[in-house]
């Protein structure tokens, strides 16, 4: 209704940040998997959040890629770039994803958006530890890796395990390995399993998620009640600075299951 349009949610967002042990909990009125415009509305909170935040002068912004990703990054706008100098670097190499929600896409999209800078980091999928090493040391890879190194603010996403698995293409052995350790989450090429354990990692170069402890600004973006049980399991390891902005149906859904 317009009421929570205009106020948001303030105390189901506090009792969310306190279940899920974060320091914030946005939510936006709606349910995405129902209803497409709630996404934008993920991306415009985003916006605004970002813009009311981040320092002045240079932020180094590592952003995931995936469908929500994609979609948030739509609503980007030139106001996050005011008194700012913005570049939008991938979080980790490709992983398996179509193009065009690729981290690289969607770093290219909030740069255009905005007016910002972007860089690409290309990894070639399934290579071989011995080609691996030396492309660390690539012209065109090692930079963009300090650049990952040294961001102040990480944007993420949250997805259901098996979805993601399928939708990378990951082999029958890997299916199987996550079904036998019971994932349920996915994020950063990393795998969870209900408690929070990693139960699986793509080998992928980038932002290890033991790093995020260092980033002062990190933001989960995840809605839709079909994936309460995956941003529940993702919470375990989530830094405590991590804003979490999610839909009203996924943040009724983890309180349920509370
Ligand atoms: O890592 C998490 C996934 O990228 C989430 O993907 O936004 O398409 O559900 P999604």
């Amino acid at each position: 209704g317009l009421m929570s349009d205009l106020l948001g949610f303030p105390k189901m967002e506090k009792k969310l940040a306190s279940l899920l042990a974060i320091d914030h909990v946005l939510i936006v009125p709606g349910d995405s998997d129902e209803q497409p415009p709630v996404l934008k509305r993920l991306g415009q909170l985003l916006n605004n959040t970002l813009s009311l935040l981040l320092p002045d002068g240079r932020n180094v912004i590592a952003a995931m890629g995936g469908t929500t990703m994609a979609a948030v990054a739509k609503e980007f706008t030139p106001q996050l770039a005011r008194q700012r100098q913005l570049l939008f670097v991938p979080a980790r190499g490709g992983v398996g994803e179509l193009v065009d929600i690729q981290a690289n896409a969607i770093c290219s999209q909030m740069a255009q958006n905005t007016g910002g800078e972007h860089r690409s980091l290309y990894v070639p999928e399934n290579v071989s530890e011995r080609t691996y090493e030396p492309l660390l040391k690539e012209p065109s890879i090692k930079p963009v890796l300090d650049l990952i190194s040294h961001a102040n603010v990480v944007i993420h996403s949250i997805g259901e395990a098996m979805t993601m698995a399928s939708r990378r293409q990951m082999s029958d052995d890997v299916i199987a390995e996550l079904e036998q350790k019971q994932a349920v989450a996915e994020a950063f090429g990393y795998f969870f399993d209900e408690t929070g354990q990693v139960v699986y990692k793509i080998p992928r170069i980038g932002l290890q998620i033991r790093d995020l402890n260092d980033i002062p600004y990190v933001f989960a973006v995840a809605a839709g009640a079909k994936k309460a049980t995956a941003i529940r399991a993702y919470m375990h390891n989530a830094p405590h600075q991590t804003w979490f902005i999610t839909d009203e149906s996924a943040a009724n859904s983890l309180l349920k299951g509370a």
